[in-house]
């Protein structure tokens, strides 16, 4: 299809071309390079800065940012957010840019698919609890399909900010703690969306978020300023940037918070001496939400006109509805405070991506009707796996789970939900499309069991007249699912909460369901980490779902049924109480390794990173390295055998890190290095291999981001093995 426009594109373009030789940007036979010079050398500065900005169109539905619809589209805009998920919304648009502008730039159509379009799969942190790569790559691929089918070029996604204190709502849209978890998911996601081939109907555009250090965020409140040394940018933030970088991201936002005094939207260090000159990223950097206007609140800017200045002499390309950009650059160039080289470098590449994307030759999106467009079989089977496999069984006393018994009590205010399921930045998603946790579980146990229902409580608040009810289901069953959870927007942006308990009705209320003492399965639904102090004690078993988007109540069905064996560890560390934040597997050491205690609570967590149960047993060979030492250009080989010593198949994720005990920069009690998951049948032996390699495992960063490799004593970990190695010179 996109090969006959092209050839009839050709053939009109010279035919239209007055002397006969073709405008060179509209040539799509030429480079794309030649293509962006030809066209800068045509626009003026007025035309330039217009293609450093972005509005929105359509009803904006993100309640953290009120803005005005732009009432009357300018043909000259360079983006919008594109809040529709109509077509031929979009097509009308940018018919306006096409012919009613005087050099017939398309607009780039953007918006946040966080996870998923219509098909919404799990919150990314639930996403990541899989430990398949593969698997999120799909569902990025059909977010992609869906997004690009509506009209969408460019998502503002993956997130991929490393996270430790879940007070932090935002957590929930990330990979979780680790550096490497972060990377790899985060470049899984970015093929998705990407593809081979951003010239089709099927892929998007995909944008790295919120660069950097935004996971810092003092006291997990949203936008606030964050300290993270050099030190800390390199070991723990940037990494997850840098392999999305080279898995060829095409462009970056830049975060609200304010990184150790210089903002991240106003950072030459960040935005270009290590985005565009040491890893060489070619696309560009769109500020968020009104971040380059913020930097006045953030004292790094006295008025508007001067935050323009410092954003966009820092490397913020493009600029997002705030208007500083547009209000002050051609001032700002006037005075020679902004470069017409740095303009015309920024211009270069959105245009660039506009190339790339296709749109000067394709600027319309096919209309096709949303049955074709959304949900289709084999997208909806890829987001009940991806949910399947984002449940976590954290706790199975006596085998309570799969679930038996004939009689079952559904409590608590999940119960029936279905909104909060799909999670923050879900805005496509319809409820109609969601099936619920009773739903799932009326379904899965048809003909099997009785289920009857109580809400009990709702999600907050102090009225418990509905205790009493929850109370005579539970005592007339013979095992009670009690569904606690936070609200949809309990978590995302600007979902901070002082503490990580669920609320104290739901506490009673599983408080009160306990003193009838029936057996109870927790089921905790939540965009972060939880804190389970109060309710782990009276929980026979306890079952992390998060929000796992439209399929959640046909996944966990068949987790608790038994159907599915649950294979979902925790990318993120659960600490027993909200104080003890914060708290993660890869700190450093402490000077005193048994002191540094709290008065009347352990400085352990409830859960560690990694934790994460089966409905079968796994046992761990002794690891098996190919040498005791090696020197720094050998491989080592590092193996374990798996066997599945239960009796149903269960699928093991082995997660491999690595501990180096003395350096000349304290580095963490231990790092994540490399990860695998493999199915495995009852009786079966399965072998994982990890292959170290020291420059890219046991190297470290310094301030400066040069890759240290020092020799010396190291260790490998899995399962609950150390085992020791030697790297020498
Ligand atoms: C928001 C968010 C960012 C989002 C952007 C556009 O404030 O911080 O993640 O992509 O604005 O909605």
């Amino acid at each position: 299809m996109r090969s006959l426009q092209l050839f009839l594109f050709v053939i009109a373009l010279f035919s239209c071309s007055s002397n006969n030789e073709a405008i060179t940007y509209k040539d799509p036979t030429q480079p794309i390079d030649k293509r962006v010079d030809d066209l800068i050398s045509r626009m003026t500065l007025e035309e330039k800065i217009y293609q450093l900005n972005q509005w929105t169109v359509g009803i904006n539905t993100n309640a953290n940012n009120i803005s005005d619809q732009m009432k009357k589209v300018d043909p000259k805009i360079g983006s919008l957010i594109n809040f529709s998920d109509d077509p031929a919304f979009r097509n009308e648009v940018q018919k306006k840019a096409i012919e009613e502008s005087r050099l017939g730039i398309p607009i780039l159509m953007g918006f946040d698919v966080i996870h998923g379009f219509r098909t919404v799969y799990p919150i990314a942190l639930g996403q990541a609890c899989s430990w398949n790569p593969e698997l999120v790559k799909k569902a990025s691929q059909v977010a992609a399909k869906e997004s690009r089918m509506s009209g969408v070029d460019w998502t503002f996604s993956p997130m991929i900010d490393v996270a430790r204190d879940a007070r932090w709502g935002r957590i929930s849209e990330g990979y979780g703690e680790d550096p490497y978890a972060n990377a790899v998911f985060g470049v899984a996601t970015v093929e998705g969306y990407q593809g081979s081939d951003l010239n089709n109907d099927y892929t998007v555009a995909a944008c790295l978020k919120h660069y950097v250090g935004y996971g810092e965020s003092e006291g997990g409140r949203d936008y606030h300023y964050t300290e993270v040394s050099d030190q800390t940018l390199w070991d723990t933030y940037l990494p997850p940037y840098e392999a999305c970088i080279k898995a060829g991201a095409a462009t970056v936002m830049s975060a609200f918070n304010d990184i150790s005094g210089v903002p991240a939207t106003s950072n030459y260090y960040t935005l270009t001496e290590i985005l565009k000159e040491k890893w060489g990223h070619e696309g560009f950097v769109l500020s968020d939400w009104n971040a380059v206007q913020q930097l006045i609140n953030q004292g790094a800017a006295k008025d508007r006109k001067q935050a323009a200045e410092l954003a966009f002499n820092a490397g913020v390309e493009m600029c997002m509805v705030d208007n500083c950009y547009f209000d002050y650059l051609a001032e700002l160039v006037d005075e020679g405070k902004v470069s017409m080289d740095l303009i015309d470098s920024s211009v270069a590449r959105i245009l660039r991506l506009k190339f790339q994307l296709g749109l000067f030759e394709k600027p319309y999106t096919d209309v096709i009707s949303p049955e074709k467009r959304y949900l289709q079989p084999e997208s909806k089977k890829i987001a009940e796996q991806l949910a399947e496999e984002s449940i976590v069984l954290l706790k199975n006393q006596e085998k309570i789970l799969p679930l038996k018994g004939k009689n079952i009590a559904l409590i608590g205010p999940m119960a029936e939900e279905q909104e909060t399921l799909l999670g923050a930045w879900s805005y496509h998603g319809k409820l109609e499309h969601v099936v619920s946790i009773a739903d799932g579980l009326k379904d899965e146990l048809a003909g099997k069991a009785t289920i009857t229902i109580a809400k009990g409580c709702d999600f907050d608040g102090d009225d418990i007249s509905g205790f009493a009810k929850a109370k005579s289901v539970a005592r007339a069953a013979d095992v009670v699912v009690l569904c606690l959870g936070e609200k949809r927007y309990w978590s995302g942006e600007d979902g901070n909460r002082h503490e990580i308990e669920y609320p104290a009705i739901q506490e009673e209320l599983v408080k009160e369901v306990a003193k009838t003492g029936k057996p109870i399965v927790l089921l905790l639904s939540s965009g972060r980490t939880m804190a389970l102090k109060n309710v782990e004690p009276l929980a026979d078993a306890m079952v992390m779902v998060w929000q796992p988007g439209i399929m959640a109540g046909k996944a966990i069905a068949g987790v608790l049924s038994g159907r599915v064996n649950p294979s979902g560890k925790l990318p993120v560390t659960f600490p027993y109480a909200t104080g003890q934040i914060p708290l993660y597997y890869n700190m450093r050491q402490a000077a005193r390794l048994d002191q540094g205690v709290y008065e009347h609570l352990t400085k352990k967590p409830l859960y560690w990173f990694g934790h994460g149960l089966s409905y079968t047993s796994f046992k761990y060979g002794d690891v098996k390295l190919s040498a005791e030492k090696i020197t720094k250009t050998e491989k080592l080989l590092a193996e374990v055998i798996v066997e599945n010593t239960g009796d149903v198949e269960g699928q093991e994720s082995v997660l491999w890190f690595i501990s180096d005990p003395y350096a000349t920069i304290t580095r963490p009690m231990k790092e994540l290095k490399f990860f695998e998951k493999k199915t495995i049948v009852p009786g079966e032996k399965v072998k994982y291999t990890f292959e170290i390699d020291p420059m890219e495992d046991l190297s470290y960063p310094n301030r400066k981001g040069e890759r240290i490799l020092e020799s010396g004593e190291f260790f490998v970990l899995v399962g609950n093995q150390k085992v020791k190695f030697e790297l020498i010179d």
